[in-house]
């Protein structure tokens, strides 16, 4: 389930497992179109979240494999109208979606979780490919710097990783063969720096304010870095935000 927002317009949406529902919130809560998904297990789909956004997207698996469909909420009448617009993702199931705050920017990953690809909601033009890493790897989280000069991307492989994708130079590169679809021979773009977080355990990411990035993870452990352009990154707190023992350890 999600929300985003338009000019005085607020959109609560709920993802089943092969449908979606869009309804106007929260006066009127009125339903104000359905879209039938591909079987969507993980309820990936993704709203702006910001009310001046260029453009107000939602996003979520096509029917095709490793597709995802696009919807510009301004003129939902023309795209229920109209046949679906879609971007051919990936080879296998998507993983994770994730849109930057001016809805003018797609991430993906498949549930190999290897490659991330950045996508121009409007062209629906490949910006930038990614590499995670080599291994295989389930994808929790991406997310987008405000500004979109940089993504964050957390997976059960206990590293968050972040790329620049406005000045891509600044990733890393490596002469391996890339697999993807910019050529097999082509330079692989690697992170510009990471930390590390628990493995295998559910992390969310996020940039802060003063280049400074947090994840929050489900074993209840919060973690701060500051990083620059060169790639340093540096662990500026820790925190235990829940108290995480068994509730048979109150009762003895
Ligand atoms: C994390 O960053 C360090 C320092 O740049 C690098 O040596 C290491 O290979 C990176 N690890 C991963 C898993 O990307
Ligand atoms: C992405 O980051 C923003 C803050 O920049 C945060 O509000 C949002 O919850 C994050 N999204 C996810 C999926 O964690
Ligand atoms: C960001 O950095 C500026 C200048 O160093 C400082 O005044 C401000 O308090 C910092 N903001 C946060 C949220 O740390």
């Amino acid at each position: 389930m999600g929300s985003g927002m338009g000019i005085g317009v607020i959109w609560l949406v709920v993802a089943l497992l092969d449908k979606i529902h869009v309804f106007s919130f929260p006066t009127p809560t009125q339903r104000l179109f359905s879209l039938e998904t591909r079987k969507n297990d993980r309820g990936l789909c993704e709203v702006t979240s910001l009310a001046s956004a260029e453009r107000q997207m939602l996003v979520f698996p096509g029917h095709k494999l490793g597709s995802v469909q696009l919807v510009d909420l301004s003129c939902t009448e023309i795209s229920m109208s109209s046949a679906p617009i879609w971007i051919a993702a990936h080879k296998s199931e998507l993983g994770c979606l994730a849109l930057n705050q001016q809805g003018t920017r797609l991430a993906t990953a498949s549930n190999k979780g290897t490659l991330i690809r950045v996508w121009d909601t409007a062209s629906k033009h490949l910006l930038v490919e990614l590499r995670r890493g080599s291994d295989p790897a389930t994808v929790y989280c991406i997310n987008f710097s405000r500004d979109s000069d940089y993504i964050c991307c957390s997976s059960d492989k206990g590293t968050v990783h972040i790329f620049a994708i406005k000045n891509t130079n600044l990733n890393k590169r490596m002469a391996l063969p890339s697999g993807g679809i910019l050529g097999k021979y082509g330079e692989s773009q690697w992170a510009l720096t990471n930390f590390t977080v628990p493995p295998e355990c559910a992390c969310i990411c996020a940039f802060g304010s003063n280049s400074s990035i947090i994840a929050l993870c489900l074993d209840g452990t919060f973690h701060k870095y500051v990083f620059n352009s060169e790639g340093i990154c540096n662990r500026e707190a820790f925190d235990v935000y829940l108290d995480v023992c068994d509730d048979d350890d109150d009762l003895q």
